[in-house]
C-alpha cells in the first residue's frame, strides 16, 4: 500500500458518487449512467452491500464491496463475505490498486469476524494468485420449449400454481432449506436478499410462482424474467428455483412449458448434479466454473467446524498465505467433535496454499483431488496422515448459485 493510500468505507455523498462512477465504468460501460443508477439503486447491490474505496487523499483508485452473510459448512454456520464490485478506473489500472484494495479489504473483513469470502471472478487466474480457489461447477441449460415438453410429457401431479409475493418468503425459505439440505455454502438469505435479489432481479422485477401440494403446503417455487430480443424472439430465464421433491420439480417445469406460446427458449442454471441432465435428450448444456472461495482465518475456521465424534487425532498442518497471512503452521488436535488449534514451529506433516486449503476445508475438493493436481505437499507414504485428513475433510456437495 502506498504511503498516503488507504482503504475507506464509503460514507459521504462525494465518496458515493466517485464509487458509483467507478463501478458503473467497470461493470456497465455499455449502459447510460442515469439508467444504470436507477436500476442499481433498486437492487441489493445498493441496499445490502457495504461499499469500499481505496483512496489516495481524495482520489478513488479502486472500488469494492461486500455483503455479510452466513452459510453452512459441514454443519456449522460460518460468517462469510460476498465480495463484488472490484474495479479500478481505467486511468489507474495496472498500478496494483486492485491488488491493494483486495489485500486491505480482506484484512478488514477478518477483523470484522468473517472467516470465509466468496466471489464470482472475471478471471480465475487473477483471483487464484491472491488465494481464491474454485468452489463448484454448475450447468446452464438452454432449452427450446419442445425440449422441455419432452421432460414434462405425462406429468400428472399438482397443478396448484399461484403467484407468490414477499408475504410468502417464509414458506419459500422453508422450501429452499429442504432443497439445500445436502448442500453447503449457499447463503442463508435474509429477507432483504429475497426482496432485492429474488423478487427484484438486478434490472427488473421477476415473476415468482409457487406450486402447492394437496395439503396446501408450498412444495416448490421459481423466479424468472423474460427478455425480449425483438420480433417475438423471447427468452425466459429462470433466476431462482427450489423444490421439495421431484414431483414438485416436474410440476414447476410443466408450468414453464405452458409458456410455449410466448417464448422460444428458456435458460436455467442448476447444480452440476441436477436430475434434469439425465431427463433431457435435447437442448444445449454449458458446464461452467462457478464462484470462488477463500479463507480469511484458518484457525477460526478449523475451530468453528463440527467433526465426527469418532475422530481423534493430532497433526501439524501448514497453510501458506503470503497475501493476507490467514494461514500459518498449526498443531491441530481433534477430539469429541471439536478442534483445538495452536501455532507451532514443528515440521508440518502436510502443507498447502490457502486456496487449496479453502477448497479442502469447505469440501469443494477432496484431499486426493488436491494431491492429484499437485497442490499439497505431503508424504504420500504416510497413510496415517492421509487417512486422518480424508476423514476430517470428506468432499461435500456445494450449492452456491447466488450472485453478488
Ligand atoms: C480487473 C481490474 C479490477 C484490475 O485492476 P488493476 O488495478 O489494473 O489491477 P492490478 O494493477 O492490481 O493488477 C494486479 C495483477 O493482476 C493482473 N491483471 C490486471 N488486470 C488483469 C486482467 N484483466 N486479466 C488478468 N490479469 C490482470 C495485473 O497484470 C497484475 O499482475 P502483475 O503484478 O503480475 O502485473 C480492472 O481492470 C477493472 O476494473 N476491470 C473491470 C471490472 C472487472 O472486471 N472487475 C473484476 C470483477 S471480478
Amino acid at each position: 500500500m502506498g504511503a498516503s493510500c488507504e482503504l475507506r468505507e464509503i460514507r459521504t455523498e462525494e465518496e458515493r458518487q466517485m464509487w458509483r462512477g467507478s463501478v458503473h465504468y467497470a461493470f456497465a460501460l455499455d449502459q447510460a449512467y442515469d439508467e444504470w443508477l436507477k436500476q442499481h439503486e433498486r437492487s441489493a447491490s445498493d441496499e445490502m452491500e457495504i461499499k469500499w474505496g481505496y483512496f489516495s487523499d481524495n482520489t478513488l483508485l479502486a472500488s469494492a464491496s461486500h455483503i455479510p452473510y452466513q452459510a453452512p459448512v459441514r454443519g456449522a454456520l460460518l460468517p462469510m463475505a460476498g465480495v463484488s464490485n472490484v474495479g479500478t478506473p481505467p486511468e489507474y489500472r495496472r498500478q496494483g490498486h486492485a491488488e491493494d484494495i483486495l489485500r486491505s479489504l480482506m484484512k478488514v473483513l477478518r477483523e470484522r469476524g468473517m472467516v470465509l469470502t466468496c466471489l464470482w471472478p472475471f478471471s480465475r487466474r487473477f483471483y487464484r494468485r491472491y488465494g481464491w480457489g474454485n468452489a463448484a461447477e454448475y450447468s446452464t441449460y438452454a432449452l427450446t420449449m419442445p425440449d422441455l415438453r419432452q421432460v414434462t410429457r405425462g406429468y400428472s401431479g399438482s397443478r396448484r400454481f399461484s403467484r407468490l409475493s414477499l408475504d410468502d418468503v417464509e414458506a419459500m425459505a422453508a422450501v429452499r432449506r429442504d432443497y439445500l439440505a445436502d448442500y453447503d455454502l449457499a447463503p442463508i438469505r435474509p429477507w432483504d436478499w429475497w426482496r432485492c435479489r429474488v423478487f427484484w432481479d438486478w434490472q427488473q422485477w421477476a415473476h415468482v410462482y409457487g406450486i402447492w401440494d394437496d395439503e396446501g403446503v408450498l412444495s416448490g417455487y421459481l423466479a424468472y424474467v423474460v427478455k425480449d430480443h425483438g420480433d417475438w424472439q423471447r427468452e425466459l430465464r429462470v433466476t431462482d428455483i427450489a423444490y421439495r421433491d421431484l414431483a414438485a420439480y416436474r410440476g414447476l417445469l410443466s408450468f414453464l412449458q405452458t409458456h410455449d406460446s410466448q417464448v422460444r427458449e428458456m435458460k436455467i442454471s442448476l447444480f452440476a448434479s441436477d436430475p434434469l441432465f439425465d431427463w433431457l435428450s435435447g437442448g444445449k448444456i454449458h458446464r461452467q466454473a462457478g464462484a470462488m472461495i477463500r479463507l480469511l482465518d484458518v484457525k477460526s475456521a478449523l475451530e468453528s467446524l463440527a467433526y465426527p465424534e469418532t475422530i481423534e487425532l493430532t497433526m501439524n498442518l501448514e497453510v501458506l498465505d503470503d497475501f493476507v497471512a490467514a494461514g500459518g503452521c498449526f498443531k491441530l488436535e481433534v477430539a469429541e467433535g471439536k478442534a483445538r488449534v495452536q501455532s507451532t514451529d514443528a515440521t508440518p506433516e502436510a502443507r498447502m496454499p490457502i486456496g487449496a486449503f479453502s477448497q479442502l476445508l469447505t469440501g469443494c475438493r477432496s484431499l486426493d483431488a488436491l494431491i492429484r493436481t499437485g497442490r499439497v505437499d505431503i508424504d504420500v507414504s504416510n497413510v496415517r496422515i492421509l487417512n486422518q485428513l480424508r476423514a476430517l475433510f470428506p468432499p461435500r456437495q456445494v450449492g452456491m448459485m447466488d450472485h453478488f
